[in-house]
């Protein structure tokens, strides 16, 4: 395992408004593996995630406290440069959200807002892009179809693309398969299983199956706290917390 973590977050802190949504959480989270976060719906996930590449700052009234290091830098200091840090922390969300435009100018919106113009470049990264989120195949003969007018478990993965053409570093995504069909599921899946070869990968999900089939460490979080952090396989067969068990188990979520 890899000494330095390429994410350290400590004693993160959230608020909106007045409500304390995390409560000072701590977690590593290491190059080229798959995170997973699991835990029952409002224990503040997605809200964790998003902090992950400052998604939060969009949300009004939210307060943040504590760090979080990307390569040891803190990217909640004031210089941040915003642009540069979601070009390297990019995101997937729960419902597949393409822009409504066609499926290649939906992957080469990145790449064009980042200065890149020329035609033969820009197909080179389109089809690369398509290439690594698995739907080459499906879309090569129409890049000019509009993006909204595919299936869901497609739009998903023009999605992926998306986020892959701009050459990020790490790839945070809410719940990616939530909304889709048993068989894009299983596509999504493997197309992490893929991704983590060469990004980094943090992936909410609620489905415990998913958890323990695509990542190598899962975060259990609960009421707003991280309970208990280690390799999968460490989570589902021997959890160290009572409460972790409980979950994992079903009893409770
Ligand atoms: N924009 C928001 N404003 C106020 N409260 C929010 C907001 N987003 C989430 N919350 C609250 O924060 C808590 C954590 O939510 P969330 O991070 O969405 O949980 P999860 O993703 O684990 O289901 C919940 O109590 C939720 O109601
Ligand atoms: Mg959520």
């Amino acid at each position: 395992m890899s000494t330095q973590p390429k994410i350290k977050v400590e004693n993160l802190k959230l608020w909106y408004g007045d409500f304390e949504a995390l409560h000072g959480v701590d977690l590593d989270i290491y190059e080229k593996e798959v995170t997973a976060f699991i835990g029952p719906s409002g224990c503040g996930k997605s809200t964790f995630i998003k902090t992950l590449n400052r998604m939060n700052d969009l949300v009004e009234n939210v307060k943040i406290e504590g760090t979080v290091e990307l390569d040891g830098k803190d990217i909640y200091k004031k210089k941040t440069d915003l642009n540069l840090l979601r070009k390297k922390v990019g995101m997937v969300f729960q419902q597949p959200n393409p822009f409504p435009k066609s499926i290649y100018d939906n992957v080469a919106y990145g790449p064009r807002t980042h200065g890149i113009k020329k035609k033969s470049e820009l197909d080179e990264i389109v089809e690369k892009s398509l290439r690594q989120a698995a739907i080459w195949d499906e879309v090569k003969d129409h890049l000019d179809r509009n993006a909204l007018s595919i299936s869901g478990g497609q739009q998903q993965r023009i999605c992926i693309a998306r986020a892959l053409a701009v050459e990020p570093e790490v790839l945070l995504m809410d719940e990616p398969t939530s909304a889709l069909d048993p068989i894009s599921t299983a596509k999504i899946e493997e197309l992490v299983a893929q991704l983590k070869n060469d990004y980094t990968i943090v992936m909410v999900t609620h489905n415990m199956q998913q958890a323990s089939r695509v990542s190598d460490r899962t975060a259990f979080f609960l009421n707003g706290h991280i309970i208990e952090t280690d390799t999968t396989r460490k989570i589902f067969t021997n959890p160290s917390e009572k409460e972790t068990e409980n979950y994992i188990s079903g009893r409770f979520g």
